[in-house]
């Protein structure tokens, strides 16, 4: 069934500004975590997370390769599939290298899971993941990210990158999607 954008309000969750104080702290974490290492690569899963990795990499105080990967995850509705299949893969090596997976937000962690899964068996040095969104209440599968922006309750939230049917990822801020009666 289609949806239908008018049969919804979305109310402010997380401010622009809070949003930016959180990535700049974020990157001084991640800077001094990677302190020696020579070039990280940055990997941002598409498409949500392509508004934080941009703010994210441009605080970052060490050379950064930036490199993409997008698996598909959900269709256009509220429910998580569990199906995962590579859609765009990295253009890079990143055996031996330190790698850093830029995530917009771990809900059931199945996706996470998945890609975990693949990079690691190409043997990356070290493999972490900084997510700015975390809803731990609706794990199923363990996953933790090393960096975490916001822990946020079972809410559905759109914006700053983050889509709901491929809408309000423009939004500056982070919003929570209210259906209307
Ligand atoms: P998981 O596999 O259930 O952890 O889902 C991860 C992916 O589902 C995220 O990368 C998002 O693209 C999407 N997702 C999870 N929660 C939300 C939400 O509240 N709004 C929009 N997309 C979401
Ligand atoms: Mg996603």
């Amino acid at each position: 069934m289609p949806i239908d954008h008018s049969s919804y309000e979305i109310d402010v969750m997380i401010s622009a500004k809070s949003i930016a104080a959180k990535v700049e702290s974020l990157a001084k974490e991640i800077t001094a975590f990677y302190a020696g290492t020579d070039k990280l690569v940055v990997v941002g899963l598409l498409r949500g997370s392509f508004v934080f990795i941009a703010d994210l990499v441009r605080e970052l105080n060490m050379p950064a390769e930036v490199d993409f990967l997008e698996v598909s995850s959900y269709g256009d509705s509220m429910k998580s599939s569990r199906e995962v299949r590579i859609m765009k893969d990295l253009r890079g090596e990143i055996e031996g290298r330190d790698v850093l997976v830029v995530e917009d937000i771990i809900d059931t962690g199945h996706t996470m899971a998945h890609v975990m899964t693949l990079l690691q068996s190409r043997g990356p040095k070290r493999l972490e993941i900084a997510t700015l969104l975390d809803k731990p209440s609706r794990r199923e599968v363990e996953i933790k990210a090393r960096w975490v922006g916001f822990e946020i309750p079972d809410e559905f939230v759109v914006g700053y990158g983050i889509d709901y049917a491929q809408r309000n990822r423009n939004l500056p801020y982070i919003g929570k999607v209210r259906q209307l009666e």
